[in-house]
């Protein structure tokens, strides 16, 4: 399929991609320093543009008024821009709890993942559960210890989390001199060099280290206490602290820890450059047969991770996010849709730089496309070229934990209902249930703020209001159908069936759950999503 690249220049565009996710608690910071990497990249010229984004500033680009009002990102959006000989794809992931869901599949995306922590707080609870995903795929993790310029906790504290939370082992790449107002500088100790803090006030920003791994007593800073106790802490760090192990790294077993300050561009572009010489080029994927789907392979191949209608109110569009896993992607190239066997031509593509989207001339392995869609395409699509069926395995589901029975306000309006509902479900806004014998719509979701945007968009996007009555918190656990007794439900273990038509059960709550064990235990009961 490479018609206007060679084989080698493929393999080399391929080797100069980094794509990963940025993970953190919301405020952690992930905002500000994804800004300053744009910066470095020369995507845009002053800081203040993607957080104007955010504040509501820059309404052209805002596309949902809700992301607006409330101050999150709701959508995930895909950045690219050239540094340092590499070719970086930033995959955007919301922070807020509620859009989980969304960022999860992003996460099944990238090659390598950047956690922000702040300083202050430590490992907060959606870095801990967005961390879980990533370890599970085995990919490498760089930890950024944001907010330098203010009090935090104590670094070797900070260190000590990683272990004991999440259980992974913390190598710092380099090291405070100071904190808050007392902030000096970084000891790197892979560069051996001191970076100031505040540089232009003292003229040069970098002192290299001896060989003693410090610096020549007459510079003012070794009169410093906390230049004393930063040589301390790195002393106990090379004596007991971990290794650095790049294969570990690899594994995702072993995550280098930055520090820095990405409001004030501090640590930032150190952290930058070693990441992204460390991060690894796009990776192999395995399919559902067990072959190995190389990234250099001559045929093109990618999978769907991410459906997003109205991305754009001005023009009424639907996006296919695709990962390219292999080859190259050529605008108008027929591929074949793995689950239908059927060929598409992908006329119309967009890849992303920034927040401008420009038509796509071409992209290779690791890098995100986005195709215009008109309803060809389901979350988890696999699709490919040349004879040789590539099937990637299923996205994981995330199990929703509410539900709402939804019906159209205006019954005459069915139409419209019906469409909004099948669009926004396909696209993966929301999880869609019929009960089990009347077929009446419920929808079921991770956090409360996705049924007010699924509300607000079937209204402004399919002129639909749509009634939502509530039936509260419910675990959900799938029920083997060989198995299923209708009789077995009742209001506490709700019947109903997924879009695959598959029976579940929705509990009350773990009580319900519990006695439903006692009265039926031969009856085998499972959660969807892997992290369950
Ligand atoms: P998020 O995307 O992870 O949610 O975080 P974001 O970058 O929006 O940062 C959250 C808040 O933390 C922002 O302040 C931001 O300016 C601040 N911040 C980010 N990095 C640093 C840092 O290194 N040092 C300090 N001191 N603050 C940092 P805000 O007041 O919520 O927003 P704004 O009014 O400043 O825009």
């Amino acid at each position: 399929m490479i018609d206007t690249i060679s084989k080698q220049e493929l393999n080399k565009a391929i080797q100069r991609r980094r794509t990963f996710a940025i993970i953190s608690h919301p405020d952690a910071g992930k905002t500000t320093i994804t800004e300053q990497m744009l910066l470095f990249g020369g995507v845009i010229r002053s800081a203040g543009t993607v957080k104007g984004k955010k504040s509501g500033q820059f309404a052209t680009s805002d596309w949902m008024e809700i992301e607006k009002k409330r101050g999150i990102s709701v959508t995930s959006s895909v950045m690219q821009f050239d540094y340092a000989g590499k070719r970086v794809n930033i995959l955007d992931t919301p922070g807020h709890e509620d859009f989980s869901e969304d960022t999860y599949r992003t996460l099944m995306a990238v090659d390598a993942a950047v956690m922000v922590i702040d300083t202050a707080k430590g490992i907060e609870a959606q870095t801990k559960k967005l961390f879980q995903v990533v370890k599970k795929r085995g990919i490498p993790i760089f930890t950024f210890m944001n907010k330098l310029d203010r009090d935090g906790r104590e670094p070797l504290d900070l260190i000590a989390e990683l272990e004991d939370l999440l259980h992974i082992e913390g190598y710092a790449m380099d090291w405070p001199i100071g904190m808050g107002r007392g902030l000096q500088g970084l000891y790197d100790r892979q560069n051996k060099r001191i970076e100031l803090y505040r540089s232009e006030a003292k003229g040069e920003q970098f002192i290299p280290l001896n060989d003693e791994g410090t610096i020549d007593a007459s510079n003012p800073l070794t009169e410093d206490s906390v230049y004393q106790d930063a040589l301390s802490d790195i002393d106990l760090l090379n004596e007991a602290g971990n290794k650095f192990d790049m294969a570990k790294v690899a594994r995702g077993d072993q995550t280098p820890v930055f520090f820095g300050s990405a409001l004030t561009n501090f640590g930032v572009k150190t952290f930058l450059d070693s990441f992204l010489s460390m991060a690894p080029a796009p990776s192999a994927h395995e399919t559902v047969d067990g072959a190995t789907v190389q990234p250099t392979a001559d045929e093109f191949s990618g999978f769907v991770f991410k459906i997003q209608a109205n991305m754009n109110p001005n023009h009424r569009d639907r996006i296919a996010f695709v990962r390219v896993t292999s080859g190259a992607f050529e605008k108008g190239m027929d591929v074949t849709l793995a689950r239908t066997g059927k060929t598409i031509r992908l006329n119309n593509a967009t890849e992303f730089m920034s927040d401008e989207r420009e038509q796509v001339k071409q992209a290779v392995a690791g890098d995100i496309v986005g195709l215009y869609d008109t309803g060809n395409f389901t979350i988890g699509d696999s699709i490919y070229t040349g004879k040789q069926k590539v099937q990637f395995p299923k996205l994981p589901q995330f199990t929703p934990e509410l539900f709402v029975r939804v019906t159209p306000k205006n019954v005459m309006k069915q139409k419209s209902f019906h469409k909004g509902m099948q669009q926004l479900v396909q696209e993966g806004a929301i999880q869609l249930y019929k009960t089990y014998n009347t077929d009446e719509y419920i929808l079921g979701a991770v956090g409360q703020l996705q049924f007010e945007v699924f509300q607000f968009r079937m209204l402004h996007e399919y002129h639909s209001e749509v009634e939502m009555t509530p039936i509260g918190a419910r675990t959900a656990r799938w029920v083997d159908p060989e198995q299923l007794d209708p009789s077995m439900a009742s209001s506490r273990n709700l019947l109903v069936k997924d879009i695959t038509g598959q029976p579940l059960f929705l509990f009350e709550n773990r009580f319900a759950e519990n006695w439903f064990h006692d009265k039926y235990p031969d009856v085998q009961l499972t959660g969807k999503f892997e992290t369950d």
